[in-house]
């Protein structure tokens, strides 16, 4: 795994493409819009990609898709939550289309990465509506070598006993409960910004 500045992490077991239709992108995938919507979210400022950056989407017994900004082409790239999530129907059912070729799939669980990831001095934060004041923090997340594991539309995984063992930093953007993209998308903002 090459050094990167910025690894967004999300888990999602309730994908499920047997009974997929586009036509009815949430009701008949699991909630694959939310995932498309955080991949757009961790890889896209205005029009062009974020530098080195990469967003892990582990979808149950599919395995994990790696996107990653050093390896995708922002031409081909699908920039729309319709478009990219029927391109990741494509590759979650290994026919993947060209613009999402260079996106690998691995069969490893959300916990060995975590552990990958210390082991490589990652500084890892867990992104929760109880935590440290993420603007407070903001001066302390290091300018590279840093994951955020972002919780899907139940948000289940964040405040899980498997995660909790880890004993990472919490961070919140306070109470209310966002949807993971506007987290995301809030992240990416104040990092550029803290540039
Ligand atoms: C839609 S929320 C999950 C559902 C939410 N926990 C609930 O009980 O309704 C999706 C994820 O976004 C992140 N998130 C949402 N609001 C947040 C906040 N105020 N501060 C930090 N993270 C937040 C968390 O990782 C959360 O698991």
């Amino acid at each position: 795994m090459v050094t990167l500045s910025t690894i967004f992490i999300i888990k999602s077991d309730t994908i499920n493409l047997e009974k997929y239709t586009i036509k009815d992108l949430p009701g008949s995938s699991g909630r694959l819009d939310v995932i498309a919507r955080c991949v757009l979210a961790a890889l896209i400022r205005d029009d062009s990609f974020i530098e080195d950056t990469q967003i892990w989407t582990f979808l149950g017994n599919y395995g994990a898709f790696i996107f990653d900004t050093n390896k995708l082409d922002y031409q081909t790239f699908p920039k729309n939550e319709l478009k990219l999530a029927k391109a990741m129907v494509e590759l979650i059912q290994r026919n993947s289309p060209d613009s999402l070729r260079n996106v690998p799939i691995k069969i490893a669980t959300i916990i060995d990465i975590i552990n990958e990831l210390m082991q490589k001095k990652y500084t890892i934060y867990i992104l929760e509506e109880r935590g440290k004041d993420f603007l407070r923090e903001l001066q302390f997340i290091p300018s590279i070598k840093r994951a955020f594991v972002i919780g899907n539309q139940s948000g289940d995984f964040v405040s899980s006993e498997e995660i909790c063992r880890f004993n990472l930093s919490n961070l919140s953007f306070g109470p209310k409960s966002y949807l993971a993209s506007s987290i995301i998308r809030l992240i990416q903002i104040y990092l550029e910004r803290k540039k």
